[in-house]
């Protein structure tokens, strides 16, 4: 393979998790409950009734699981932290939980793996949502506590932070849809709740430049490219709402100072004024980070209609398109397009991909299991990858989501995304084919040939 084939030396490889979806020890080491620990425990409201109570028993397997990550070859490890096991109570620090998370570096560091921390990735405690939680202006107060904590804490040994994963996902999905904790349905909250998350984003990228701790630090979105369902003005339209609430509602404050105009008049006709922004707010918010983090999943093709109550869209799936186990279709080619949109109507920063991977019906059989629906997942959205760093487009790396099989939100157990398979009664992992895969790609920086993929 020549070298346009393959990734520069210094693209950065990775895998993800977070917090709630792989520690279980919900009661443990001092830890009190988030949103997602009441928001499961709430009949109805996750797939078989399933919690993050035990999960991947992280908490206590973690030195093995870093062991494992070495045998893997993994090189920057995407954690986040549980706000309640470091903030359990209003004002109350917990050093068990930040002996957790010590714990865990010193794991990592003995390796040589980089970590890199997710400072909120949506286990809110249970304790600020009483108080309102995201929606109250309050809670950026309240994350700025807990951001000084970690910077001073683990400042030193943590080179690269996102301040929080995918406000859209927690603020709409969590306050407007309810279908994620705390699972209310009110859109005035879920746009307040996003505007806080930016706004404590941008504060935590001030405070950390202050304190001079030499890192990066960064916004995780996640975000879609989208086509119209047809040339029809009125599905185009539907297009540019949806376009316009997911990436553009975020995007446009972040690079821009401002939110976007179609979208604060489509709002206010339907919520009334909105009333969730103070001065000063949008110059915090524009605080340039280090770099842009993108989570990429699948593109979305939009019509007109009136399954989405406040956008009046209607999301269609083309006939024989392939899709994951989550009914998302597999599209690689538009995350390039959503690359390249970034690089020419947003932003010069670094761009890393925080998170792209498959849930897939994985099957242990004879001691293995042999996923190749998700290499062949991966392999097509890293060659759209090298096609955009082939073209000059500033990516520097890429984090597979997700290390385990994990808890999947409102899909409780039943989605695996892991490259290392979790038997949830006996807690073995397993490797997938997927794995030895990565870790050959992260090896060479380079995509073994698709025929050597296709002869499966
Ligand atoms: C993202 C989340 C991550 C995981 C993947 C599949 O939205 O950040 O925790 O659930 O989707």
């Amino acid at each position: 393979m020549d070298s346009m084939e393959q990734f520069p030396a210094s693209f950065v490889w990775g895998v993800a998790t977070s917090s709630y979806q792989i520690e279980g020890a919900a009661a443990e080491g001092g830890r009190s409950p988030s949103i997602w620990d009441t928001f499961s425990q709430t009949p109805g409201k996750v797939f078989g009734g399933h919690t993050g109570e035990r999960a991947c028993d992280h908490y206590h397997r973690y030195a093995d699981d870093v062991r494992l990550m070495a045998e893997l070859g993994v090189r920057q490890y995407r954690f986040s932290v549980a706000w309640p096991r470091i903030f359990p109570r209003k004002g109350e620090l917990n050093e068990q939980g930040l002996a957790f998370y010590r714990g865990l570096l010193d794991e990592l560091h003995k390796y040589g793996i980089v970590p890199v921390l997710t400072m909120y990735h949506w286990d809110l405690p249970q304790w600020l949502q009483d108080e309102g939680g995201w929606a109250n202006r309050q809670s950026v107060a309240h994350f700025m506590d807990y951001a000084q904590v970690l910077f001073e804490r683990f400042g030193a040994d943590v080179p690269i932070w996102i301040t929080i994963n995918e406000p859209w996902c927690a603020a709409i999905l969590g306050y407007g849809v309810g279908v994620h904790a705390p699972g209310h349905t009110d859109w005035r909250e879920a746009l307040a709740a996003g505007h806080h998350m930016l706004l404590a984003s941008g504060l935590a990228i001030r405070t950390y430049r202050k304190l001079g701790l030499g890192g990066r630090i960064g916004i995780t979105l996640n975000m879609d490219h989208n086509d119209s369902a047809s040339g029809d003005e009125q599905d185009e339209a539907a297009r540019r709402r949806h376009d316009g609430h997911l990436n553009r509602w975020f995007l446009d404050p972040l690079f821009r100072g401002d939110y976007p105009a179609d979208m604060m008049a489509w709002y206010s006709e339907r919520l009334g004024r909105l009333d969730f922004e103070a001065p000063g707010d949008r110059e915090v918010i524009r605080e340039p980070g280090d770099f842009l983090g993108i989570n990429y999943y699948t593109r979305a093709i939009i019509r007109a209609g009136d399954s989405h109550p406040v956008l009046l869209t209607d999301q269609v799936l083309p006939e024989g398109s392939s899709v994951t186990d989550m009914g998302w279709e597999v599209h690689p080619e538009s995350l390039y397009r959503l690359l390249c949109r970034l690089r020419d109507e947003y932003t010069d920063l670094p761009l890393f991909i925080t998170e792209n991977g498959a849930a897939e019906d994985d099957r242990l059989e004879d001691g293995a299991v042999r996923d190749w629906a998700r290499i062949r997942y991966v392999a097509a959205h890293l060659e759209q990858s090298l096609r955009f760093v082939r073209e000059g487009g500033n990516l520097q790396g890429y984090y597979l989501w997700s290390l385990f099989d994990n808890f999947e939100w409102a899909y409780g157990y039943d989605k695996r995304f892991g490259i290392v398979h979790v038997d949830f009664e006996t807690q073995v992992r397993t490797p997938k084919i997927s794995a030895y895969w990565y870790r050959d790609v992260t090896r060479t920086g380079s995509l073994p040939e698709p025929a050597s993929l296709a002869s499966e």
